[in-house]
């Protein structure tokens, strides 16, 4: 491990010797970060999509909520989770982020561009408009899901 990621790792490992932190996997805190953030991330796009679809009934008040949640979410440092020497353990992330972390950083920035432009939109009630934004934003997700994320575990 280099320096970088084991400083990283003994701050971490100091917050997590408090029992019982669920969801987080103590021998894995860096990989832990990035998953809680995208599990964030995804429990609140996921609803948004549900309520631009008509699965759930539209609100706008809620809408604007989430959209706002996403917004400030994603500028959370998630960079940090990518430290190097985290490639390993159990996740989805693909090795292909740490040989071109600004690829990476690059599709990073697209998505919080999104989700803050789909903020603003939602405050106008036009529903065609924050429909196409909500579009806008998930191609984000998808393009670096498609390069980066794999469907399965990489290691167990
Ligand atoms: C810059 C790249 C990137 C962007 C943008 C991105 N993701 Fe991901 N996402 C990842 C990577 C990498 C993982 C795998 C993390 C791991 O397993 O360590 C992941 C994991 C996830 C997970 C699984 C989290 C868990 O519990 O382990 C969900 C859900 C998710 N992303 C949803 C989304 C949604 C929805 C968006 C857009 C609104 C999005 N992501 C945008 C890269 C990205």
């Amino acid at each position: 491990m280099r320096i970088q990621s084991r400083v990283a790792a003994a701050a971490l490992a100091t917050l997590l010797a408090v029992p019982s932190l669920a969801h987080i996997e103590r021998s894995e805190p860096i990989q832990s970060l990035r998953q809680s953030y995208f599990a964030l991330v995804g429990m609140t796009f996921g609803p948004m999509a549900d309520m631009v679809k008509g699965k759930i009934d539209w609100d706008d008040a809620t809408f604007q909520r989430w959209a706002s949640d996403l917004a400030a979410v994603s500028t959370f440092q998630v960079e940090r989770g990518f430290a190097p020497g985290s490639e390993q353990g159990k996740t989805r992330a693909k090795p292909d982020i740490w040989l071109d972390m600004d690829d990476f950083s690059m599709k990073l920035a697209n998505f919080r561009r999104e989700a803050a432009a789909l903020a603003e939109v939602a405050q106008s009630g036009d529903r065609g408009a924050i429909a196409a934004q909500l579009g806008q934003t998930g191609g984000t997700c998808k393009a670096c899901h498609d390069e980066y994320k794999s469907k399965d575990y990489l290691y167990e």
